[in-house]
């Protein structure tokens, strides 16, 4: 009885955003948690999950994801710290529409930088998990006024190997098998004894080939690594991460000496929020209050 009342409601409310917003909705509980507003650019409709208030950190999620459930917790705990917390959701998930063919990182990167001016008043630091770093670092390169700092979690090295570099194609087409998709999420994305079940859910094909195509369109992968000239980074490295193997820890510090700040963090792969949200938390609360104390 009590569910049938809350999903009316719900059915009412989505109306009403539909009439108010001429945006797509649809009532599942997950999304009615999360306060959301559009942001235009060019084409594309973004939605961003919008909550707390103080210094904007904006958070992009990983290939073919979304970036809700993964991130709840991560959010809420930024929110109790005086953050403004930001997730924009990549075209065609969770209700963000845009064009969806010959899609390049500087369109992407675009809706970034529109977020920023429209919901953070022109500045944010920004944190994006792997996928999510590289949107990151091109959006710091385009847009350095926009992003003084970084946090690049999951990161993976400039030579990711072959078997481990597919993974995200497996793991996030939904057309093969559970059971192999569950190897390629063990192998590559969740540390030895954590369950990779909890991400066979969450997928979005499309948008997953949406991102491999924007990938393409990045010229020069150093170019980009370390954002802007002058971006402040702080690297999270999962121990078990195969994106990033052992010898290529320090390639990033090496490559930026006097501005990168990297942490590992143990028992944790490259899905690292689900596996290590507390130890993920600790790192990231000092250095966002140093670097947000910075920002205009
Ligand atoms: C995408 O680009 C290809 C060639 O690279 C072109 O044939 C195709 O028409 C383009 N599609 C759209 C929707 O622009
Ligand atoms: C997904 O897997 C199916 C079945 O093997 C395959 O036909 C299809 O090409 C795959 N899709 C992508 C985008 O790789
Ligand atoms: C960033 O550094 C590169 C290499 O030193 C230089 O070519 C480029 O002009 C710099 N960009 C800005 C915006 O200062
Ligand atoms: C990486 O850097 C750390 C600390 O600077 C150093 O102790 C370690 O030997 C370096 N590792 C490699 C493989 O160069």
């Amino acid at each position: 009885m009590f569910e049938a009342i809350l999903f009316l409601l719900l059915t009412f409310y989505c109306q009403f955003l539909v009439e108010a917003t001429s945006s797509q909705c649809s009532v599942g509980p997950e999304e009615f948690e999360w306060p959301s507003q559009f942001v235009r650019s060019g084409a594309a409709n973004i939605r961003v999950l919008v909550q707390g208030s103080g210094p904007a950190v904006v958070i992009i999620p990983s290939y073919g994801r979304d970036g809700g459930n993964d991130f709840n917790r991560i959010s809420a705990a930024l929110v109790e710290a005086g953050y403004l917390v930001l997730r924009p959701q990549p075209r065609g998930t969770l209700g963000s529409t845009g064009p969806m063919r010959n899609v390049t990182m500087g369109d992407l990167t675009a809706d970034i930088a529109q977020v920023i001016d429209t919901l953070a008043g022109g500045q944010a630091i920004v944190m994006g998990h792997a996928f999510g770093t590289l949107v990151t670092k091109v959006a710091a390169a385009n847009y350095p006024e926009k992003i003084p700092a970084m946090i690049v979690a999951s990161a993976g090295g400039l030579y990711v190997p072959d078997n481990i570099a597919q993974t995200p194609s497996i793991a996030g087409n939904t057309s093969l098998p559970i059971a192999t998709r569950l190897a390629a999420l063990q192998l590559a994305f969740f540390a030895p004894n954590h369950d990779a079940h909890i991400w066979l859910d969450g997928w979005y094909p499309d948008t997953l080939a949406m991102e491999y195509t924007a990938v393409e369109s990045v010229p020069s992968m150093t170019a980009i690594w370390g954002g802007g000239n002058t971006t402040q980074i702080l690297q999270l490295i999962p121990a078990y991460d195969p994106f990033l193997p052992r010898d290529q820890w320090n390639q990033t510090t090496d490559m930026f000496p006097d501005r990168v700040v990297s942490v590992v963090i143990d028992d944790a792969s490259h899905a690292l929020f689900p596996e290590q949200n507390q130890a993920v938390l600790d790192a990231i609360l000092p250095w966002l209050a140093a670097q947000s104390s910075k920002l205009g």
